[in-house]
């Protein structure tokens, strides 16, 4: 009774899902969109619930073709948020254009098709290696086994073999890593993926985001400031607000500036 009981839950999760306001999937798709990588935040806030206060306060700034963009801030400051209006998770106020297009005019799966996520904590199925890395089946063997071998992870034999769920963090980020080096879009993003790895494979993640990823524009929340100076751009956020940009050096010659407090607390 008590096992039926425990697997009648995901059932109860299942019908849950069927009653969640479903998103608005319309709009016009554009061919070979985005040449370029150019991303723009014209006024973009975002508050989750309607009675609460916004958690991203009219943000504007500009990302070129192929920068490097770190953004960094305390805990709870919106770096997540800021990220997630990116591919469209929650409705935002506010425009972002990639490529100068609107992204509100495309249809969500669209563009989420156009961007490739790294998240927070590594998720992996259960399933074979090739599952997790290429779900949708859209990329040769020779590519999965390229991605592989640019991230070092020797332990796999055959695309065909089940993944062990108790593999490591470090291992399981990186298959989340070769994710995004298979998919190939234009725009990569690195939720804190350097938090919780240790420093070869914070390192070899640093690599992969200055070398592997040299024609696309990156945006990396970064955890720990080691490797700040890689990148072009920093976003310093402090609750929902842009309150320092601009290229990592200049930023930590600023005495008293954010990100030189955050460096020196490391
Ligand atoms: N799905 C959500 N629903 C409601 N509030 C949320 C949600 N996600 C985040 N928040 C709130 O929004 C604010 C910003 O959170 P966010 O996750 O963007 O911060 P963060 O800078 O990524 O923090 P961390 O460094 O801990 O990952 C916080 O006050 C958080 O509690
Ligand atoms: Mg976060």
């Amino acid at each position: 009774m008590t096992r039926l009981e425990n697997r009648m839950i995901t059932v109860e999760r299942v019908l849950e899902y069927t009653k969640q306001k479903q998103e608005n999937k319309g709009g016009l798709v554009i061919e070979h969109w985005p040449k370029g990588c150019e991303i723009r935040f014209k006024d973009v806030s975002l508050s989750y619930k309607s009675d609460q206060d916004h958690v991203l306060k009219h943000l504007n700034f500009a990302i070129k073709n192929k920068e490097k963009v770190a953004i960094v801030g305390r805990t709870g400051s919106g770096k997540t948020s800021l990220i997630s209006t990116l591919v469209r998770l929650y409705d935002f106020e506010g425009n972002i254009f990639i490529d100068n297009v609107d992204i509100k005019t495309l249809p969500v799966d669209f563009l989420r098709t156009k961007i490739s996520v790294v998240p927070q904590e590594p998720t992996i199925f259960s399933g074979t290696l090739r599952e997790n890395i290429d779900p949708t089946r859209q990329h040769s063997d020779d590519d999965i086994w390229k991605a592989i071998s640019t991230v070092n992870l020797s332990l796999f034999q055959n695309l065909d073999e089940k993944i062990d769920m108790n593999l490591s963090i470090c291992q399981k980020q990186l298959i989340c890593v070769c994710r995004a080096l298979v998919q190939r879009n234009k725009i990569v993003i690195f939720d804190e993926c350097n938090a919780t790895v240790d420093n070869d494979t914070e390192a070899l993640i640093q690599k992969v985001i200055s070398e592997i990823f040299a024609e696309y524009t990156v945006i990396a929340i970064m955890h720990k400031l080691r490797y700040i100076l890689d990148f072009d751009l920093v976003l310093v956020v402090d609750k929902g607000v842009i309150i320092e940009s601009g290229d990592p050096a200049s930023l930590l010659k600023k005495k008293n500036g954010m990100l030189s407090n955050l460096f020196e607390r490391q």
